[in-house]
């Protein structure tokens, strides 16, 4: 199976996982990236059982309008039953690391207004510790230099990456090198500095269940 048909599994299994829980009233939140595309072109066939989405991009929300699906703001949802996307890698604890797709910001800020994660990945996001994909970090531009020595000073390597602003418009950096055995004290450490807007680290708000597709089908794991 390739990994595009993985994505495609899990996408299929988390809306097996939240037909139940669709109705009116009902708002979900939606992530960014190829697995999360092939979870938004399952969910059509089920516009019209909710209400609709929040976005954590405007690639996204232009997907979700293409199919008919309401796209809404957080002031007009409220909180969201669910947040479904996918990670760069996921530990057995359910610590993510996210932004390879440059959404992590507006992202985390969705994750966290959902009462539930679900994190679809294929197995090969999955790892003991976090830490060989580049922690992605969207900062303001004149805090570049003291936080690229900052981010030396804990061992870590960073790479401003080329061409590319967020949503927000933001630069971005990639740090290699970063120790993640304890990644909740990681992420609060980097929020703390002056300049940074979001780390891509998900260790605070983690998924609550991660669909894991693989060879022999999707597994579901929740978290500990
Ligand atoms: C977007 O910024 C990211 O957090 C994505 O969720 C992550 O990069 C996974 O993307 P893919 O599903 O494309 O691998």
């Amino acid at each position: 199976m390739t990994q595009d048909e993985q994505k495609r599994q899990a996408a299929a299994a988390a809306l097996e996982a939240l037909r139940p829980k669709l109705g009116r009233g009902v708002v979900l939140g939606i992530g960014t990236g190829s697995t999360t595309n092939c979870f938004i072109d399952a969910l059509a066939a089920l516009k019209g059982h909710f209400d609709g989405a929040v976005a954590s991009s405007v690639a996204s929300a232009e997907r979700l309008a293409r199919h008919g699906i309401p796209v809404l703001t957080l002031k007009e949802s409220g909180r969201l039953s669910l947040y479904i996307d996918g990670a760069d890698e996921a530990d057995p604890n359910l610590a993510l690391i996210k932004g390879g797709g440059a959404a992590l910001t507006r992202e985390k800020i969705v994750a966290g207004a959902a009462e539930t994660f679900y994190c679809l990945v294929d197995e090969s996001k999955c790892v003991e510790v976090l830490g060989t994909f580049p922690l992605p970090l969207e900062y303001i531009e004149l805090a570049e230099a003291p936080l690229v020595r900052a981010l030396e000073a804990l061992g870590g390597q960073a790479v401003r990456r080329p061409g590319v602003l967020t949503d927000n418009g933001h630069p971005l950096l990639d740090v290699r090198g970063l120790a993640m055995t304890d990644p909740e004290a990681l992420e609060k450490e980097i929020n703390q500095w002056p300049g940074v807007v979001c780390n891509g680290l998900f260790a605070l708000r983690r998924a609550d269940q991660l669909f894991v597709a693989g060879a022999s089908g999707v597994t579901v794991r929740a978290r500990p």
